[in-house]
């Protein structure tokens, strides 16, 4: 291709990343059901230009005829890395080489991992710290350090004269769609899913963030996954509850059953939950998008796993979806366990084990041989009613 569209998103201030229309699978293991954009940013001053990130791997040459299309890839100055993920810093190698004179501008933290993954040479890096700013002449770039978001060297870049905020992957939505937040109608819950997918387990770190941010005046927020936003309040807004960890009166039931077994205690507890007027989020998890279930444990604040046991232990795809709802550490204060097996068993007791570093208050556990009795059912309902008097108190 030989133009590119490469919008002008303040005065000079350009978007030359890419939009990788038909990606289906990040970090291989999130589905992507809108692809994803890998937003960089140019900054022309009037004495020096600055590059703000660079993009995923095989898009180099569209980056590189971007960047040429609005300034001389040569006359590159700063080449600035808010986070040395690869999908943002892959490109860093091939941009310095065909940018004599730029530097790589990032913290020391930024250093530490451009020395892992990027080999840079040490002459090509200028180190930066909290507080420290460039002048490109009639704008500024400030560098802010917003460490663990969602890898220990993450920063933040402002540039006050246009009150842009480059927070790179905080603020992010996996999706191509859209060049700004509003053409988007459904863009919060995107960037809900995608806040539950990377920068939950992290919810300490952002919300530290977020006040440093109190400081700032801020008119946009341009992040490095996902639209721009032109009305930053709305996404702030969410990312403050977010972070806080509010939940809503909701559970997120997860499951899997072979022969319906489970899958009977499990919908006598939603029938259960819902007759009591809780919310809920039901995952089949042989045939559920796992973003989906990443989404709703923002603020979901009971989680209901449910599994059969299968060679002893829980069903596989159970034991994936149990791991990593560990793993992103939802804000969610009771768990209840449900799960059928055929001789030993097995499967609860790993479940419980897997969630225990959650400190869920387990409401209960029901396991049933084979199908379940009325007496289970009744055992089922008694403890969804339990669980509703918990989440409503
Ligand atoms: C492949 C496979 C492996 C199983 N392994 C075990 C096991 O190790 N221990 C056990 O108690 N039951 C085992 N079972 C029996 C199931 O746990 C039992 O049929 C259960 O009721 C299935 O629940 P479901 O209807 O929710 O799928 C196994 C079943 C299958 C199909
Ligand atoms: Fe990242
Ligand atoms: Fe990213």
């Amino acid at each position: 291709m030989e133009s590119y569209n490469v919008p002008e998103i303040a005065g000079n201030v350009f978007w030359v990343g890419a939009k990788d229309w038909n990606r289906r699978l990040f970090d291989a293991l999130i589905p992507l059901p809108e692809g994803t954009s890998y937003n960089a940013y140019l900054v022309k001053g009037e004495e020096k230009t600055a590059l703000i990130d660079t993009v995923n791997p095989g898009f180099e040459k569209e980056f590189e005829t971007k960047i040429n299309t609005v300034s001389g890839l040569e006359k590159l100055d700063y080449l600035i890395m808010n986070h040395a993920e690869p999908d943002h810093s892959s490109a860093i190698r091939y941009i310095l080489e065909k940018a004599p004179n730029a530097v790589l501008v990032t913290t020391e933290r930024g250093v530490k991992m451009a020395r892992i993954y990027h080999d840079i040479p040490e002459e090509r890096i200028r180190t930066v710290a909290e507080g420290d700013s460039l002048d490109l002449g009639g704008k500024t770039l400030r560098f802010m350090e917003a460490p663990w978001l969602h890898w220990p060297e993450t920063m933040f870049t402002y540039l006050p004269e246009d009150k842009i905020l480059f927070p790179c992957d905080f603020f992010g939505a996996h999706t191509a769609q859209g060049t700004f937040d509003e053409e988007i109608e459904d863009l919060i819950p995107l960037a809900k899913r995608y806040f539950g997918e990377i920068m939950m387990p992290f919810r300490k770190m952002g919300a530290k963030a977020l006040d440093k941010l109190k400081d700032l005046e801020i008119e946009m927020i341009a992040p490095s996954h996902g639209p721009i936003y032109k009305n930053p309040k709305r996404i702030m807004d969410a990312y403050a509850k977010w972070t806080a960890g509010e939940t809503e009166n909701k559970a997120l039931v997860v499951y899997v059953s072979m022969w319906g077994s489970t899958g009977e205690l499990v919908r006598t507890m939603v029938e259960t939950l819902l007759k009591e007027g809780i919310e809920v989020r039901l995952y089949d998890l042989a045939v559920s998008d796992i973003g989906n279930v990443a989404q709703e444990l923002v603020d979901s604040r009971a989680v209901v796993l449910g599994t059969p046991t299968v060679l002893a232990g829980m069903h596989p795809l159970a034991l994936h979806g149990a791991s990593l709802i560990k793993a992103l550490k939802p804000p969610a204060k009771y768990g209840v366990l449900l799960g059928s097996y055929g001789w030993g068993g097995g499967a609860v007791k790993q479940a419980g084990e897997i969630l225990a570093p959650l400190n869920l208050e387990v409401v209960g556990t029901v396991q049933v041989k084979g199908r379940a009795g009325a007496e289970d059912l009744k055992k089922v309902e008694e403890i969804g009613r339990e669980l509703a008097q918990k989440m409503k108190g």
